[in-house]
């Protein structure tokens, strides 16, 4: 049977339960290569503290843990269960002490100033509450020329508005466009580009905090 659209929405916005459960480990495998592409846009070598917010099944934090071998990590999500899965993909590194994980919205990091180097968020903003306030909390924990990037494969353009408006129905997604975010990330304090792969509705902002 089809799941209700209801059920979606809540799974993919808060995993839960068994359902939960199978949704994050899905995203660990249909968002291998959006993951691929954006890691390909971030920095090479890098040993400072790596933070993924909304890091659902954890498999981008272990991504981002072959890419940087010497960083520490911080895993973030609202859901319980997102975090149980985290930490069974990533059981090497909760071992060796290398992760932490916390249960939190990204509004409101429990989190001191400066204490992160590099911030990443996949396929989550646009469940974010309240997004100007996300991006002023994780200004505010990133480090003086730390990063943000922010990676969604639901890039809202003139061309696709109609298609991601029924996509956004059925997932309660709430989309931006590249000016509204360049210009959301400017006003919480970053220095922003971005990038895109329309065939594919990728698109990347990498935000660069002032020094
Ligand atoms: C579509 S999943 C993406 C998961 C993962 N980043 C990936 O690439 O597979 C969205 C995730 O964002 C989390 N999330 C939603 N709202 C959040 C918030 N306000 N703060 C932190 N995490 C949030 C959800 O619980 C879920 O795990």
């Amino acid at each position: 049977m089809a799941e209700a659209p209801e059920n979606i929405r809540i799974q993919y916005r808060n995993p839960q339960g068994e359902d939960g459960r199978a949704v994050l480990e899905g995203m660990n495998e249909h968002h291998s290569e959006l993951w691929d592409w954006g890691i390909s846009r971030m920095p090479k070598g890098f040993d400072g503290t790596v933070m993924d917010v909304g890091c659902g099944g954890g498999g981008f934090l272990k991504r981002l843990s072959e890419r940087y071998p010497y960083a520490s990590f911080i895993g973030v999500d609202i859901s319980g269960k997102a975090l149980e899965v985290t930490s069974e993909v990533n059981r090497d590194l909760l071992d060796d002490g290398s992760l932490e994980l916390i249960g939190a919205s990204v509004d409101d990091l429990p989190l001191a100033d400066g204490s992160v180097d590099l911030a990443t968020a996949v396929e989550t903003y646009f469940f974010w509450p309240d997004l100007p306030r996300a991006l002023r909390d994780l200004e505010r924990v990133l480090s003086p020329g730390g990063m943000l990037v922010v990676l969604s494969e639901m890039q809202l353009r003139d061309d696709n508005a109609e298609e991601m408006a029924i996509a956004s129905g059925l997932y309660g997604t709430r989309l931006v466009t590249d000016g509204e975010m360049l210009s959301l990330l400017s006003d919480a304090g970053f220095e922003a580009s971005c990038e895109s792969v329309p065939e594919k509705g990728w698109v990347v902002y990498r935000a660069v905090k002032g020094i």
